[in-house]
């Protein structure tokens, strides 16, 4: 569909994972973190604009890795550096949107192994419903509330949770209303949508769309990649 675009933000530098090049330039199988997040959003069933954030000085190799598959795919793309923040980076997405696109999913390339069909899933689901969709999952451990000194403050109902994936997909307006609104930093973008009084829905998300965050998780990926490639 034309009128659904999707921000893959790739600017992160990835400290917790201890390699020296940025996390979506870390080589997971026979690819790169990145690559294969775009592998995914390739897959969705329509072909969606894609914008990807990259660092200042990998912008060119991330051209290079994005045109290497989209353009097989003739699908319409551009690349933009990022900024200091996450924040900052899906900001700069949001400015090298074209004028057609109505619909916005933003994700992480550091969740490369998220399934297509959630893409799918969640650009039907906000243009079902005009307003924004998350993927989310059950928390499965007992969370507490902890002060200062590490003492428990109180149990937190978990059935009141849920933890947040991405893609997390808006209407443009509602998504370039809230980036030009909001205040100070947020973890994700539901956050800043929200911060600005707008509603948002969660639908099922999928273990698959983890994200690689310490070496673990990069095992992990590497894991699931192989299995897939068998
Ligand atoms: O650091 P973390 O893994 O939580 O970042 C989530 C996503 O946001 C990653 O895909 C990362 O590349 C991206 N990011 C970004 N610009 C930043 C920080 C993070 O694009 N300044």
């Amino acid at each position: 569909d034309s009128t659904v675009a999707v921000i893959v933000v790739a600017a992160g530098s990835g400290t917790r994972l201890g390699r020296p090049e940025p996390k979506a330039f870390v080589p997971l199988g026979d690819d790169t973190v990145l690559g294969v997040a775009l592998d995914a959003v390739l897959g969705m069933s329509d072909a969606p604009y894609l914008v990807v954030v990259a660092p200042d000085e990998r912008v060119e190799e991330a051209r290079a890795i994005v045109a290497a598959r989209a353009g097989g795919a003739s699908v319409a793309f551009d690349v933009v550096a990022g900024g200091e923040t996450r924040q900052e980076s899906v900001s700069r997405g949001i400015g090298a949107l074209p004028h057609v696109i109505e619909t916005v999913l933003v994700h992480d390339a550091a969740r490369p192994l998220t399934p297509s069909i959630v893409f799918d899933e969640v650009a039907a689901a906000v243009r079902a419903r005009g307003h924004g969709v998350v993927p989310g999952l059950p928390v499965i451990d007992t969370i507490k509330r902890v002060d200062a000194r590490g003492r428990i403050v109180a149990t937190v109902d978990r059935s009141e949770l849920a933890a947040m994936q991405t893609p997390q997909g808006f209407p443009r307006s509602a998504l370039e209303h809230a980036y030009s609104r909001a205040h100070g930093e947020h973890t994700d973008d539901a956050a800043l949508v929200e911060s600005v009084g707008m509603p948002i829905d969660i639908v099922p998300g999928d273990a698959r769309a983890f994200k690689i965050t310490v070496p673990a998780d990069l095992h992990r990926a590497e894991q699931l990649v192989a299995e897939r490639a068998d």
